[in-house]
Order: C-alpha cells, then structure tokens, then sequence
C-alpha cells in the first residue's frame, strides 16, 4: 500500500511512518518543518526514518510543503498512487491556540478541508483523522466514551479538533470515503514534542530545576505510550481500508490508567534519581482536569489493547533521552 501521512516528520508521524515501512508499505509525506519546537529535531526524526526506508528497500518521500497549499497538495496526489491519508500534521498545542486561534484554524480546518478536497477530487476512498481526548473539555463523566456529548470544547484547540471530525463527516456523507477519527489520549515515548509534560520534566529534572506544576497536582492524565497510538492508528487505517463497508468512526485510542500530574512528576523523578523541586502555580485556562478514556469501542472494532504501563513507558523515554536525544 502507499499511505499518505502528513506530519511526518513530527513525533507520532515519524514513528508511524517507520512501522508502517516495516510492515513492506510506502510512504509519502508532507511536513513544513516549522519552528513551533527545534526544527532540528524535525530534521533528525525525517532522516531517521528516510535511513529505516533506505535499509527496508521501501519509499519515503518527504515533501516539505504545507498542508494548506492547495497546489502541492494536488500535485502530490497527482504524483502518487495513494491508498489512504492519515492526516496528523496540525498545530498540536492547547495553550498556544488560545493565543493563536486564527492560527489554529487555520491550519487545522483549512489544511484539513484541503486535503478532503484532494481526496474528493482524486477517489481517495479511505482517510484516518486524528484528533484528541481534548474535544471532551471538562466532561464530569468518566471515563470519557465516543458517545458523550462533545459540545463543550474549552480551548480554540479542541474546538478546531472537535470541527474537523464534523468535516470528516461531511465528506464521508457527501463522497462515501471511509472515515476513522482518532482521539488520542497524551501521547508520550521517544522524539516526544519537547513542550509536552514528560520531555520538560525530565529535562529539569536533569538539570536540577524547578517543576512548574500547574494547579495543585491533582490533575489527571491517560498517557498513551507512542508505540500504543501507532498500533490503534494502524488498525484503523486497515479498517477504513475495507471498501465492502461504509464507515464513519469515532475511537478513543489511551491507556485508561490516568494518574495525576504529582504522580507523574514522583514516576519521572524515581526514574531518572532526582529529588524534584516543585513550584506550584495557578491552573492554566485551556487545561482540563483530567482525561481517561473507556476505549472499549476501539477493542471491540479494531482489537485495540494498549500494552505500555506508564513506568515501563517513562523508563523507555527516559533511556531514549539521555542516550539518543
Ligand atoms: N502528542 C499528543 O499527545 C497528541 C494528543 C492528541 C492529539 N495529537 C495530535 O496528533 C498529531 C501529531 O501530534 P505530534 O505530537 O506528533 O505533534 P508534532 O508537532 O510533533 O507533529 C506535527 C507535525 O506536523 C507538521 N505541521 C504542522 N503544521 C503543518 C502544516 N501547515 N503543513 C505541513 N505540516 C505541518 C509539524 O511540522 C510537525 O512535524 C496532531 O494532529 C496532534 O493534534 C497529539
């Protein structure tokens, strides 16, 4: 097969890219390589992979180009073949779009539409979206299920998140292309995104610094170890793939462990063997109390089971980090 992957280049887009090669398939990708975090990692996980592709004898090819130019990304699927998209390139952080929401937008729904207009145009048939455990804002119900009521995202984030499973929806309705949206629950592992949690706490830690803790650390989150999210994210992909059917889905891909921010900081400092410092500050607007996903939907229709516990997970990031980083 040959997958579309847009965000290639990025933490959960590059680790994808080099299971899928593994498995004998051929990628192309889009990434604009931007600098929301060190474009130097970007540089590092897309050469990376191009290596695995190399020594795999399968195709890699990276365009570096934006998702919203509407002219690349017909020339892409002019140039190519493609079997299914998987659209993960988009404006990730949730704090950030609070002061950024045009950009959010944007990116996220403009980008988006235009590749549903490219797969409209080109008889793409079969699309995985990603979007987050976000869309459920402060839901009081846990754990969250795909049939709560997601009508009350609390960042521009979650909302653009939120608007573009709609979209996919309309164009599953309009064009039958077989659509999986994917929320995925805080995603952690190796070439984690260094604005995440568990990269700048092992950082300080390291360091010896101060931990910002946001609130006081009864916040909850279901981390998702990266290797987890690629395995649901495959399923998927082969489920939409099935042509007999018509699908539009919606599945939770987490761990269904949370633990909370003080918890996380005490498996993080037990592992690296520092004693951490702590400087509590006031919650921060955009942030939920907790995410927790019931993933019994993406079991039953994907056989998702995700196998990493948190301390197996942060053991393999913390390795990663001081050896390879
Ligand atoms: N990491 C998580 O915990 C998490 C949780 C829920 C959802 N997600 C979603 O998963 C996806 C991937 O997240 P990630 O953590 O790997 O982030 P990432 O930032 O590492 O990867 C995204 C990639 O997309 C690229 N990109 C951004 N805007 C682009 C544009 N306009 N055109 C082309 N490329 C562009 C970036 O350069 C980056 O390499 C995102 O859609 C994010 O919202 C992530």
């Amino acid at each position: 097969m040959l997958y579309f992957i847009t965000g290639g280049a990025g933490f959960i887009g590059s680790h994808l890219s080099e299971t899928l090669l593994g498995q004998g398939h051929d990628i192309v990708s889009i990434d604009n390589f931007n600098d929301y975090y060190d474009v130097k990692l970007k540089k590092r996980n897309c050469k990376t992979v191009e290596e695995y592709a190399n020594k795999s004898n399968r195709k890699f090819i990276m365009y570096q180009g934006d998702i919203r130019d509407k002219n690349l990304i017909d020339e892409i699927f002019g140039n190519h073949k493609i079997d299914a998209v998987v659209s993960l390139a988009a404006n990730a952080g949730v704090r950030p779009s609070i002061d950024n929401p045009l950009f959010y937008v944007d990116v996220n729904l403009i980008g988006l539409t235009n590749l549903l207009e490219a797969c409209r145009i080109h008889k793409v048939r079969s699309f995985v979206f990603v979007s987050s455990s976000s869309v459920y804002g402060n839901n009081k119900k846990v754990p969250f299920s795909e049939s709560d009521p997601v009508d009350h995202p609390i960042s521009p984030y979650a909302a653009t998140k939120k608007a573009g499973e709609l979209l996919c929806h309309t164009y599953h309705s309009l064009y039958d292309i077989n659509m999986a949206c994917l929320r995925y629950f805080t995603v952690y592992g190796p070439r984690q995104r260094p604005d995440l949690a568990i990269n700048k706490f092992t950082r300080l830690l390291l360091e010896d610094k101060p931990i910002p803790m946001f609130g006081d650390g009864t916040t909850a989150r279901d981390y998702t170890y990266v290797s987890d999210i690629v395995d649901g994210t495959i399923k998927s992909l082969n489920y939409v793939l099935d042509r007999n059917k018509s699908i539009y889905d919606i599945f939770n891909l987490g761990g269904s462990h949370p633990i909370s921010l003080k918890e996380l900081i005490n498996v993080i400092a037990e592992t690296v063997k520092k004693e951490p410092k702590i400087d509590q500050l006031p919650m921060q607007p955009g942030d939920v109390n907790i995410t927790y996903s019931d993933y019994s939907h993406a079991k039953e229709i994907l056989n998702y089971e995700p196998k990493v516990r948190i301390e197996e997970g942060i053991q393999k990031f913390v390795e990663w980090y001081q050896n390879d980083k």
